[in-house]
């Protein structure tokens, strides 16, 4: 399958604060790929140097295999946090003045108010719009380019669960066309739901990537402790790695289901290393994303 966007070791300094650090994705065409970090673990950050938006400290990225350039970016529609619409003028007149500034063809403005299902709305002033429609409209006004790609930060933020239901529809709605989806959220629920690929960060570090399939699989989690300056990468390399988290040397690597803890050590040892610790913990990927989902809010809360 085609590679939409590769990142290699993208990253991001605000000053000290490193917001994204050494980022490896990988997207693939047709993928609705989701991005799954509690708040301030980077994804916003992310999007906006994919966007261009904001420059990376370093590291590269390219679309389409290409580096990033104005005409890459014409095949992608984003909706970042805050799209910008007049109040008075109506939906229809909103897009139609955001494909004039953006120099794009309004002819799909028509179809994709019927796929956000605003067209019986269009002729009403934006400002009596709810927020699910004013976010609907959003979406709108980043497919009538008719792009390849589509990007969304936390597209159901402060909804109700009517308006998230109805924002979760049209995504799928969106991915059933064809279209490539990358999309933020904070929430494992909404990225189970909708995604079919993630990728779970946590301080600006990918923690974990894969299928949405395997989230829930794969029971076995093992700690090891061994002395060798490349143990993550031996480690990403074994079979039955699902995941491998490093926390200050201690990895724990979460298996592929029947891989055990023993297969993982047979591994090590015949590439010459041994393991000073190797404990099996027992615990689900959905159980670790929502701890880590839970660290920040649970910082949060203390603010
Ligand atoms: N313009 C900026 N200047 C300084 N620090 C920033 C700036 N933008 C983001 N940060 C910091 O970078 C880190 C990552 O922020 P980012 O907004 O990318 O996270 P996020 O995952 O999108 O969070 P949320 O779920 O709250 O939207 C945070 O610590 C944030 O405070
Ligand atoms: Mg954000």
């Amino acid at each position: 399958m085609e590679t939409v966007l590769s990142t290699d070791k993208l990253t991001k300094y605000f000053g000290k604060l490193c917001a994204v650090n050494r980022l490896d994705l990988e997207v693939k065409r047709g993928q609705v790929f989701g991005m799954l970090g509690p708040n301030g673990s980077g994804k916003t950050t992310t999007l906006a140097m994919l966007m261009g938006v904001t420059n990376p400290t370093s590291g590269n990225f390219t679309w389409f295999g290409e580096p990033a350039t104005h005409h890459t970016r014409k095949k992608i529609g984003a909706v970042l946090e805050h799209p910008i619409f007049y109040p008075y003028l109506s939906g229809q007149k909103n897009l139609e003045l955001n494909a004039l500034i953006k120099g794009v063809d309004p002819a799909r403005i028509g179809s994709v108010l019927e796929l956000v299902e605003l067209a019986p709305r269009k002729d009403d002033k934006y400002r009596t719009y709810s927020l699910g429609m004013k976010q609907r409209l959003a979406i709108a006004s980043a497919l009538v380019s008719d792009p390849i790609i589509l990007i969304l930060d936390e597209p159901t933020n402060g909804l109700d669960p009517m308006g998230i239901a109805e924002i979760r529809e049209i995504i799928k709605r969106i991915a059933a066309e064809g279209k490539t989806i990358i999309l933020a959220s904070h929430l494992l629920d909404e990225v189970q739901k909708v995604c079919t690929h993630f990728a779970v960060l946590r301080k600006g570090n990918l923690v974990h990537s894969g299928p949405v399939d395997d989230v829930g699989k794969g029971e076995e989690t093992v700690e090891v402790i061994a002395y060798h300056d490349d143990l993550s990468h031996i480690l990403h390399e074994f079979r039955g790695s699902l995941s491998v988290k490093n926390e200050n040397g201690k990895f724990t690597v979460h298996l592929r289901e029947n891989f055990h803890a023993i297969d993982l050590n047979k591994f090590l040892f015949e590439k010459g290393i041994i393991a000073s610790h190797l404990v099996t913990q027992k615990k689900s990927l959905e159980k670790q994303f929502l701890e880590i989902l839970q660290e920040s809010q649970d910082v949060s809360h203390k603010m």
